[in-house]
C-alpha cells in the first residue's frame, strides 16, 4: 500500500542541521550581500546600529548612498527549528527564537509555527505564523488543499535548523531558487522580515511601478501601500502586487508571492537577493515552479484567481475626458466620431456629470440629455461607462441623499478609531464617508445605489477611481490621534508622504474585518468585487469594471488603467511596462490614457499613442480637465486617417484578442506579454520592454520617439511577417532591425508558426461581429503554423458553462490548413478570407474540402484565398503547388 504513494520525504531530501556560522568574522560579508539592519530612512549613528547587534561599517565609493552601513552579522541570533514532522499537507515545525542580549525591534514573537504545504507538483506554500495569538491573514480566497501532492514535485526543500533557513531547489537543474539564509528571519508584531538569495537578476513584476520591466537589483526598494499618486519611479502607486517572476540563467522560470496586505517593502540588492519587510500579518509565501514564464502566471492566477472574461464590446475603442461640461458636448463628440467613421464602442464620462460631484446623481441642468445620449449610444450598438468614487457625501439633508442615508442605516461606513462614528475625509464632493467593502452588507448597499442610478441612466460598465482610498485630508478631517501603535508603528516603510495615513484614512480606523492598517491595500479590489457583482445582477451580462486601485485577485473582477500619466514621450514608452506587468499580475485588461492625461498632448504624440494604444488590451483615450482636446476628431484630417487606420487594424485583430482573453480566463495565461515570457532563453529578449506581444503570434514594435520614421526593434529567432504590408518578411536569427515606420504606419508582425484569427473591421464591434472572419496563416521555417479561435455572443455570463461557444484549432502543415472543432456556437461563424504568407510561387489550385476556390497572389509572397465556410464545421484547405 505504502509504496504506491510517493514518500513525501523525497521532496524534503535533506535536513541540514547547520552549525551557525563559525568561520571567520561574522561581519565580513560581501558588500553586495549586506542585509540592511537599519532600513529606517532617518540618519543613525554607530551606537544605534550596534544596539541592534548589527555590524557597522561605513561604505564609500560607488553606490555609497545605497549600500547599508549597518547590516546583520552572519551569526545574528534568529530562530531555531525543531519538531519537524510530516503532516497530511506536508511538514510542520516549531521555530524558537534564539536568545539575544541586544535591543531589537519591539514585540518579537518567540515561538512560531512553520507550515510547509506541498500543494501541487509545481506549487508550495510556506507559512510562518504565531501559534498563540491569531494574527491578521489576507481575506482573499486561495485554493484549499487538504493533502500534499502525491506526484513527484519539481522542487526539493532543505532546512537549516540551528539558524533557521529554508532552501528550495529546482529538481531538474539543481538551481537554488530560494535561500532564506541570505539574512535572519525577524518576526515581531509589527515588523516581519525574510531575505532570500535570487538565482539571477532577471526579476519581473513587483508593482505597481513606473519604470523599466526588469526590476533593478542595484539596491532598489519597492514600497507597497496603495496610494493616490501620479506615476513616479520613486513612489508607492495605486496598487500592491508583492509577486515576482524570476527567469533563471538557463531560461527556467519561477514565481514567488507574499500573501500579505500590510504596508511592505521589497528591497533588492546585487547579491542578487531580495528582502521582504512587512509591518503586519503573517509570512505566507507561495512559490511557483513554472518552468516556463507562462506556466508561472498560470500557477499564480490559480492561487489569486483567473482573470474575468470581458464583454466583446469592451475590447473596442473607449473615449473619455474630464471636462466635457455637458451631456450635449459629450454627445456632440460621439456624433463627430460617427460622422468621421472612426471606430468607437464606448463613450465615458468623468466626474463632470454628477451634481456637485456626488456619486449616483447626474447634473440635470448641464447633463440634461444624458439618458437620451445613452439611449442613442445603445441604438447605435455602442456602450456607456461613467466614473464612481467611493467617497459618499455626508453633507446632504437627511432624507435627500439615499447613498448616505442607506449607508448610515446599514452601518456600512468605515468607523473612526473609537468605533462610534464614520470616519470623515474630504474628496471631490467635499466631506465624505467611505463604504466598508469588508462589511457583509456592503454588496447589497452598493448594488442598491448602482441600481437606482441605472434606473435613470442605463450605463453598461463602471469606472471606479480614487479607491486607494484617496482622501485629500490626511487621515481624516480631524487628523489622526497619532498615538496608537497602528498610527505610529515602530517601523514605517518608505511610503510617499512619510506617514501611513498620508492621502488616505487613519490606519486605526475600524472596518468590519479589522483595522484599516491591515485592510488598506485591499480597498479597491474589494470595491471591484462589489461593483462587478452588482453589475452582473443589474444587467444580467458580463461585467465591465476598470479600477485605479488593485491588489492580487483584482483580475477576477475587472481591469485597470495606469492612472494619471503625463502627455509625454517618456510616459508613452513607460506605458508598455504597465501593460506587461499587469498581465503578470493576472489583470490583463490594462491600458494607459492614450495621448496622455496631464499636460497638453500634440498631434504627433497623439498619433503615435493611438498606434501603440490600439494594442493595449484595454484601449481608452482619456484627458485631464483644461487640457487641449485630444479625441481623434480634434486633429487634422491626416491624423484622423492614421488613427482610423490603426483602429481598423485593432478591430480586425479583435478575434485574436478575444481568444487570448478566453485563454486567460480558463488557464490564466497572459494576453499581452513581454518578449521575455516567450523567449526566456534569449538574453536580449529578457531586457526588451519597448516591444510586446499579443499572445504568442503577434509582435508589436511601436514608434516611441518624437520625429522618428523607423523603429529599432528586436526580432527573436524566427520568421516575422509584417501585418500592414501583408507579409514583408524578416528572417531573424535573433537580432535588431530598423523597420520603416512613417507617421501613417504601425509596426506589427505575425510570428512564423502561428495562425491568427481576425475579422473585417467596422465602426463598432456590433457591426464588425457581423463581418466575415479572416485567418492569417504565418508559417515557420518548416512550413508549419497553428492557432485557435474562441467565439461566443460576446456578453453572456455562462457561455462557457452552457457550452455555447465555438472553439476551433487551426493547423497548417504540408500546404494544408485543417480545422478541428472542439465546441460549436449556435450561430454560424463565417470565415471569408485566408491570408497565407511565404508562398513563393502561385499555386496551381486551392481547394476547400476538395472544391476549388478563388485565390490570388498579392504582394510579398502572400496568397489571398476567398471562401465562405462556417467555422463550426471542420474544414480542409489544400494549396496545390
Ligand atoms: C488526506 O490525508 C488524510 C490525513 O492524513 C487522510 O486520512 C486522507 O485519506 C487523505 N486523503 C486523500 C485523498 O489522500
Ligand atoms: C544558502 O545561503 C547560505 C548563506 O550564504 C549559504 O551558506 C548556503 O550554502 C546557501 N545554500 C545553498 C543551497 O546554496
Ligand atoms: C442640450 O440639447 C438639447 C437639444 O438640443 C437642448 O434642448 C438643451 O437645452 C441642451 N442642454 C444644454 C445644457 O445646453
Ligand atoms: C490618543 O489620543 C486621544 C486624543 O488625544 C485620546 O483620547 C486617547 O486616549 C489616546 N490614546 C492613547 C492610547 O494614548
Ligand atoms: C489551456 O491549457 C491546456 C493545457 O495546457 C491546453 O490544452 C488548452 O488548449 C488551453 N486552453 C486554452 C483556451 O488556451
Ligand atoms: C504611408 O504614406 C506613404 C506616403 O504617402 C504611402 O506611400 C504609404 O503607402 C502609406 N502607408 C500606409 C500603410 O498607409
Amino acid at each position: 500500500m505504502f509504496s504506491e504513494k510517493r514518500n513525501m520525504w523525497q521532496t524534503l531530501i535533506l535536513i541540514a542541521f547547520g552549525f551557525g556560522f563559525c568561520h571567520g568574522n561574522s561581519c565580513s560579508i560581501d558588500d553586495s550581500e549586506r542585509i540592511d539592519c537599519y532600513p529606517e530612512t532617518v540618519p543613525f549613528v554607530q551606537e544605534n546600529c550596534e544596539k541592534r547587534g548589527c555590524c557597522y561599517k561605513p561604505y564609500e565609493g560607488e553606490n555609497a548612498d545605497n549600500i547599508p552601513w549597518c547590516y546583520y552579522p552572519s551569526d545574528y541570533p534568529s530562530y531555531q527549528l525543531s519538531q519537524l514532522k510530516q503532516t497530511s499537507q506536508g511538514f510542520s515545525g516549531k521555530l524558537m527564537q534564539m536568545s539575544s542580549t541586544h535591543q531589537r525591534i519591539e514585540n518579537e514573537i518567540n515561538e512560531l509555527d512553520l507550515g510547509l504545504y506541498l500543494e501541487t507538483p509545481t506549487r508550495l506554500r510556506i507559512k510562518i505564523s504565531d501559534p498563540h495569538n491569531s494574527r491578521y491573514e489576507v481575506p482573499i480566497e486561495t485554493p484549499a488543499v487538504k493533502n500534499a501532492t502525491t506526484d513527484p514535485t519539481l522542487y526539493s526543500v532543505f532546512f537549516q535548523s540551528s539558524q533557521f533557513g529554508i532552501t528550495l531547489k529546482r529538481q531538474s537543474s539543481g538551481n537554488v531558487i530560494f535561500n532564506s539564509s541570505a539574512g535572519p528571519l525577524i518576526y515581531a508584531d509589527q515588523f516581519l522580515q525574510l531575505s532570500t538569495f535570487l538565482p539571477s537578476k532577471n526579476i519581473y513584476g513587483l508593482g505597481e511601478r513606473h519604470e523599466q520591466a526588469l526590476v533593478s537589483t542595484n539596491w532598489k526598494r519597492i514600497v507597497f501601500w496603495n496610494r493616490d499618486q501620479g506615476p513616479d519611479s520613486n513612489a508607492n502607486l495605486y496598487g500592491s502586487h508583492p509577486f515576482y517572476m524570476c527567469i533563471e540563467e538557463d531560461g527556467n522560470a519561477h514565481g514567488v508571492f507574499l500573501l500579505n496586505s500590510n504596508a511592505m517593502e521589497a528591497e533588492l540588492q546585487p547579491a542578487p537577493a531580495l528582502t521582504w519587510r512587512t509591518i503586519g500579518g503573517i509570512l505566507d509565501f507561495y512559490v511557483f515552479l513554472g518552468p516556463t514564464p507562462e506556466a508561472v502566471i498560470e500557477q499564480y492566477t490559480m492561487v489569486v484567481g483567473r482573470p474575468v472574461m470581458p464583454p466583446y464590446w469592451s475590447l473596442g475603442f473607449h473615449l473619455c475626458r474630464w471636462g466635457y461640461e455637458t451631456s450635449n458636448h459629450t454627445w456632440d463628440i460621439v456624433s463627430k466620431m460617427r460622422a468621421a467613421k472612426i471606430p468607437q464602442d464606448v463613450q465615458w464620462n468623468d466626474i463632470d456629470y454628477m451634481t456637485s460631484k456626488r456619486d449616483f446623481t447626474y447634473d440635470k441642468a448641464n447633463f440634461d440629455t444624458l439618458p437620451q445620449m445613452v439611449n442613442d449610444l445603445h441604438n447605435n450598438g455602442q456602450h456607456y461607462v461613467m466614473i464612481i468614487d467611493p467617497g459618499v457625501s455626508n453633507q446632504e439633508a437627511t432624507g435627500t441623499y439615499p447613498p448616505y442615508d442607506d449607508g448610515l442605516a446599514m452601518s456600512i461606513f468605515i468607523q473612526d478609531s473609537t468605533g462610534t462614528k464614520p470616519i470623515e475625509g474630504r474628496v471631490w464632493p467635499g466631506k465624505t464617508v467611505f463604504p466598508d467593502f469588508t462589511h457583509p452588507h456592503s454588496g447589497a448597499y452598493w448594488q442598491k445605489q448602482l441600481q437606482s442610478y441605472h434606473d435613470q441612466v442605463p450605463f453598461d460598465g463602471v469606472w471606479i477611481d480614487m479607491n486607494e482610498p484617496s482622501n485629500f485630508a490626511d487621515g481624516s478631517t480631524a487628523g489622526c490621534h497619532g498615538n496608537s501603535t497602528l498610527d505610529n508603528p515602530p517601523y514605517v516603510p518608505d511610503v510617499t508622504g512619510a506617514k501611513l495615513s498620508a492621502r488616505t484614512l487613519c490606519v486605526d480606523s475600524k472596518q468590519y474585518a479589522g483595522v484599516h492598517y491591515n485592510l488598506h491595500s485591499l480597498y479597491g479590489m474589494l470595491e471591484m468585487k462589489a461593483t462587478s457583482e452588482a453589475l452582473v445582477n443589474i444587467r444580467g451580462q458580463r461585467s465591465f469594471v476598470i479600477s485605479r486601485s488593485t491588489f492580487p485577485s483584482a483580475g477576477k473582477y475587472g481591469g485597470h488603467w495606469n492612472g494619471d500619466i503625463l502627455s509625454t514621450w517618456e510616459d508613452l514608452q513607460q506605458s508598455i511596462v504597465s501593460v506587461i506587468n499587469f498581465n503578470l499580475f493576472g489583470i490583463p485588461l490594462i491600458g494607459a490614457d492614450i495621448c496622455g492625461f496631464t499636460k497638453n498632448t500634440n498631434e504627433e504624440l497623439c498619433i503615435r499613442w493611438m498606434q501603440l494604444g490600439a494594442f493595449y488590451p484595454f484601449m481608452r483615450n482619456h484627458n485631464d480637465i483644461l487640457m487641449r482636446p485630444q479625441a481623434p476628431i480634434d486633429f487634422s484630417t491626416d491624423a484622423q486617417n492614421y488613427m482610423r487606420d490603426v483602429l481598423s487594424m485593432r478591430y480586425m485583430l479583435l478575434p485574436h484578442l478575444y481568444t487570448l482573453f478566453y485563454a486567460a480566463s480558463v488557464n490564466g495565461t497572459t494576453v499581452a506579454r513581454g518578449l521575455f515570457s516567450e523567449f526566456p532563453t534569449d538574453k536580449t529578449a529578457l531586457i526588451v520592454d519597448q516591444q510586446f506581444m499579443w499572445g504568442q503570434g503577434l509582435l508589436i514594435s511601436p514608434v516611441l520617439q518624437k520625429g522618428a520614421n523607423s523603429v529599432h526593434a528586436y526580432f527573436p529567432n524566427g520568421l516575422w511577417y509584417e501585418c500592414m504590408d501583408f507579409g514583408t518578411t524578416i528572417d531573424s536569427s535573433g537580432s535588431w532591425f530598423d523597420v520603416n515606420a512613417p507617421i501613417n504606419q504601425t509596426v506589427v508582425h505575425f510570428r512564423g508558426g502561428f495562425v491568427v484569427p481576425g475579422q473585417y473591421p467596422a465602426v463598432n464591434t456590433q457591426k464588425s461581429r457581423m463581418n466575415p472572419l479572416i485567418l492569417f496563416v504565418a508559417p515557420d521555417r518548416s512550413g508549419n503554423a497553428a492557432g485557435s479561435l474562441y467565439w461566443d455572443d460576446g456578453i453572456s455570463l455562462d457561455s462557457a458553462k452552457e457550452s455555447n461557444f465555438l472553439l476551433a484549432t487551426f493547423r497548417y502543415s504540408q500546404n494544408t490548413l485543417t480545422s478541428e472543432v472542439a465546441a460549436t456556437f449556435k450561430e454560424s461563424v463565417k470565415l471569408g478570407t485566408v491570408f497565407l504568407f511565404n508562398v513563393k510561387t502561385k499555386p496551381r489550385d486551392v481547394t476547400l474540402n476538395g472544391v476549388s476556390l478563388q485565390f490570388r497572389m498579392i504582394e510579398n509572397n502572400a496568397l489571398d484565398i476567398e471562401l465562405s465556410v462556417d467555422v463550426n464545421k471542420p474544414f480542409v484547405i489544400k494549396v496545390l503547388p
